[in-house]
């Protein structure tokens, strides 16, 4: 059942080449520049004429929603609010006419996220769901929505529901930007091309996981870890941090890296290793700024780059190469290091990866 693997959460890290082909079969064909999402035909023109879209969503599904907040604001150029479904519900938050709510469930049957599409349809506003469980709550929910179409994912840390909500995200913002031609043509045409590479530059991280391997033997005994990125690469963070802390029961932080001189900066010393993910992008520069700061206090840092990085690993402790991609579809890239990172530091601490303790697979409770 674990298709040779040791545990759930590995086999699945593994299936992420396919899953996002899988996600993206029958929908995206970028040599017909093709791309159709049937799940929202009925409500295209809600999204494509939105106000403002609200994300809601919970834990890893919410660190997708970040994700897409950019996407839709860089691609679409519609504003967007990402909420936690928890924080939504329990305010009296001011839903406009013309507002589309996206709604993202792995399980589709997260009792907080549940609870908040049920808020915004009854203020009238247009709920899509982006779920991995075909015919759970959620799906049967929202208006309409988009499959994830990961497969079953029985790891409760979720790892392929995640890169499958980015893709789904990325292609749902991408077709909303062509209707709204705030992407050339030619542009629109490049994103669905490097969107079909990504499976296979997935797999190229799985190359990686014997250098992750020895790395996590050093780091296995830190009792703290802080995960640090901009721009695209700030969710990857956040989701990096949640992996190591929810599977490994380290206590790791994630911030957007310019934050670090607001506070965080005084907790680094040797004892606090900083992950650093630090991909050549429009922040590049910033961010190579901040692992110096980091260096300069005596932290040991591991890095994320991108391949054929010649500035950091001068200055860096580690670095895990991966492949090049655009800006925005880098994070199903670079979260793969960060996922087996966790998983490897995890086993050696002698944790249960598949069943963390206190933690369930949906939450339905509130
Ligand atoms: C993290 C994790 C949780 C879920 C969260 C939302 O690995 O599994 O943070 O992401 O409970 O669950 P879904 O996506 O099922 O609504």
């Amino acid at each position: 059942e674990k298709g040779g693997f040791e545990h759930f959460m590995l086999k699945e890290i593994y299936e992420q080449e396919r899953s996002i082909f899988d996600c993206m079969r029958g929908r995206l064909n970028a040599e017909a520049g093709t791309l159709t999402l049937g799940g929202i035909h009925h409500y295209q023109e809600h999204l494509i004429n939105a106000n403002r879209i609200i994300i809601v969503a919970c834990g890893t599904s919410w660190h997708a929603g970040l994700v897409a907040e950019y996407m839709f604001e860089e691609f679409a150029r519609i504003p967007v609010e990402v909420e936690y479904a928890s924080e939504f519900r329990y305010r009296n938050p001011v839903i406009n006419k013309g507002d589309v709510v996206i709604a993202i469930s792995q399980s589709g049957e997260t009792a907080d996220t549940l609870a908040a599409m049920e808020l915004a349809k009854s203020q009238g506003a247009i709920v899509l769901g982006v779920c991995n469980v075909v015919g759970s709550s959620i799906a049967r929910l929202s208006h309409e929505g988009v499959y994830t179409h990961a497969g079953p994912e029985i790891g409760v840390a979720s790892t392929k529901a995640f890169t499958a909500q980015l893709t789904v995200l990325a292609m749902i913002a991408l077709k909303t930007a062509w209707h709204r031609k705030t992407l050339s043509e030619a542009r629109f045409l490049e994103y669905l091309c490097e969107l079909e590479r990504i499976p296979a530059k997935v797999a190229k991280c799985f190359e990686l996981n014997d250098k992750i391997t020895v790395i996590s033997e050093l780091f296995k005994d830190a009792r703290n870890f802080l995960y640090l990125g901009r721009g695209y690469n700030f969710p990857v963070a956040l989701e990096g941090a949640l992996k190591l802390k929810e599977i490994s029961y380290i206590h790791a932080e994630g911030y957007p890296a310019a934050e670090m001189k607001h506070g965080p900066i005084a907790l680094i010393d040797e004892e606090m290793p900083v992950v650093f993910i630090a991909t050549r992008d429009s922040s590049y520069d910033k961010v190579v700024s901040n692992i110096q700061e980091v260096k300069a206090r005596g932290g040991r840092v591991i890095v994320v780059v991108t391949k054929g990085d010649a500035l950091i690993p001068k200055m860096a402790d580690f670095v895990v190469e991966v492949p090049k991609t655009c800006d925005a579809f880098m994070p199903m890239v670079s979260v793969v290091p960060l996922q087996l990172l966790s998983y490897h530091i995890a086993v050696m601490r002698g944790c249960n990866v598949d069943q963390p303790r206190n933690l369930a697979k949906s939450v339905t409770v509130e």
